[in-house]
């Protein structure tokens, strides 16, 4: 099974799900798409000789050019780990099912377009919430909005800071976030 991972940032959770399948022959990731020149998943891609193609804002969400390319790349699941637009309309039915995320924060608080990274860390805290966690979720055409697929929690605690927050989330995000994938694909 080929996995597309879609990623903006650091890609902390990309090259955790690609460690996953090193060892494994039911599913590898062979492609990286990436939204922002010089974001540090693109020296990943780099480093495991696996493509990575730098998505364009006119084509991606007014033409069906990446449609055809995942489909000619016979994807078969698209993991958004920290992609920070939104999936236009024709991906998000071209791959119905298909296509999942990984949000920060229990979802539906803490969601929607922004709410990513340390801002909704602060905003967990600044609410005096006493659990945090991350939401694995189907995509569909609304920001952080599909069919719940998991969800793991951490406790809040009254020390605790953006910084301390985004470990404990982190973790759970590389621990859970590889299993999620295996677990759709097999
Ligand atoms: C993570 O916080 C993830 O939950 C969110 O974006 C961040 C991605 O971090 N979707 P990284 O680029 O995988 O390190």
């Amino acid at each position: 099974k080929n996995i597309a991972i879609f990623a903006s940032g650091a890609g902390s959770n990309a090259q955790k799900i690609i460690d996953h399948f090193k060892h494994s022959d039911m599913a590898r990731v062979t492609l990286i798409l990436c939204n922002k020149p010089g974001a540090g998943v693109l020296q990943i891609a780099e480093k495991e000789g696996i493509q990575a193609i730098l998505i364009e804002k006119e084509p991606f969400f007014h033409t069906d050019h990446y449609v055809k390319l995942l489909q000619q790349e016979q994807i078969d699941l698209i993991v958004l780990a920290g992609f920070l637009w939104k999936v236009p309309a024709n991906l998000v039915q071209a791959f119905a099912n298909r296509i999942i995320n990984i949000h920060p924060a229990l979802l539906p608080k803490y969601g929607g377009k922004g709410m990513y990274g340390h801002f909704v860390h602060e905003a967990v805290i600044s609410a005096g919430e006493k659990e945090s966690g991350i939401t694995i979720h189907y995509v569909n055409e609304k920001y952080d909005d599909g069919a719940t697929i998991l969800q793991e929690r951490c406790v809040v605690l009254p020390e605790d800071t953006a910084a301390s927050l985004a470990q404990k989330i982190q973790l759970l995000e590389h621990t859970w976030y590889p299993l999620i994938v295996e677990r759709l694909l097999s």
